[in-house]
């Protein structure tokens, strides 16, 4: 029996991955799952983002998802390993759980031209330092000096949809005043948070045109076309019918509503427990 590709958030944040998920495997069917009752995760402690993220995990096996995507960082960088070498070989060892920073390190190392990379993302995220391990990992040498910088207040924002506010430009703007000066020669700025795309063009007004900012939607997007031809054993249990479903634990109208904002068109949801 084949099955969507699940794509799991604290919210609204992975509906940039998702957006750009659509686009690039548009025949494909997915299955989107919002914490949004409680989210934001990144101010939680470790034990309490894994907890939640592998209920999300488990909660999207049971609808028989073959694949799982963790499309926010806080998850990836707090819980991601754990379940891959934890929980997954007693869970359903023939599932894959992929995350968004490996594929975000791969492409950095890709661009970078001097190797000062930085990095914006939830307080959990920041404080993991998954970014500088994994970067001094998989970059081959290519990056030499990371940065990062938390941005607490950035995830409320876009889940409140106060993204047009004179509030939202105060705290993006010290924000990125505060990593400019943690580093003056970033070539490259990682939005090590998949909410914060729907914040880029308030971000870019503070940011020099010569650093370039790097959005994971695209990324993510372009490294699981990669993955599912190098996997066909995983590929071949997808289901392809181009249908995308939207779960979510808060109410399902507040979901709908501010969904649509995010993606620009009209999505049902469903109210689910785990
Ligand atoms: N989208 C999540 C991330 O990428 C949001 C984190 C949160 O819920 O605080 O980190």
């Amino acid at each position: 029996m084949s099955a969507p590709i699940g794509v799991f958030d604290s919210g609204y944040g992975g509906l940039t991955v998702l957006k750009a998920l659509e686009k690039a495997l548009p025949e494909y069917d997915f299955l989107y799952l919002g914490d949004n009752a409680r989210t934001p995760y990144g101010t939680r402690s470790f034990d309490v983002v894994y907890e939640y993220t592998l209920q999300a995990v488990k909660y999207l096996f049971s609808h028989n998802c073959p694949l799982v995507i963790i499309a926010c960082n806080t998850a990836s960088a707090k819980a991601l390993r754990s379940i891959q070498q934890l929980n997954l070989p007693n869970i359903a060892p023939e599932k894959r759980v992929l995350g968004v920073i490996r594929p975000s390190v791969e492409k950095v190392a890709e661009i970078t031209k001097n190797g000062h990379v930085g990095i914006l993302g939830t307080v959990g995220t920041v404080i993991s330092e998954s970014y500088p391990i994994e970067l001094k990992k998989w970059s081959g040498g290519r990056v030499k000096s990371t940065v990062q910088e938390s941005c607490p207040m950035w995830v409320p924002i876009v889940e409140n949809n106060d993204i047009e506010t004179e509030g939202a430009e105060f705290f993006i703007k010290r924000n990125i005043g505060n990593i400019l000066q943690k580093d003056k020669n970033l070539d490259t700025l990682i939005l090590g948070c998949t909410h914060y795309p729907l914040l880029s063009k308030i971000i870019r007004k503070f940011v020099p045109d010569k650093i370039r900012i790097l959005e994971q939607g695209e990324i993510v997007a372009e490294k699981l076309v990669d993955y599912l031809q190098r996997h066909p054993e995983i590929e071949d249990k997808l289901s392809k019918t181009g249908n995308v479903s939207f779960q979510t634990t808060e109410s399902e109208k507040i979901f709908e509503s501010k969904a649509s904002l995010f993606l620009g068109r009209e999505v049902k949801a469903q109210h689910i427990r785990f």
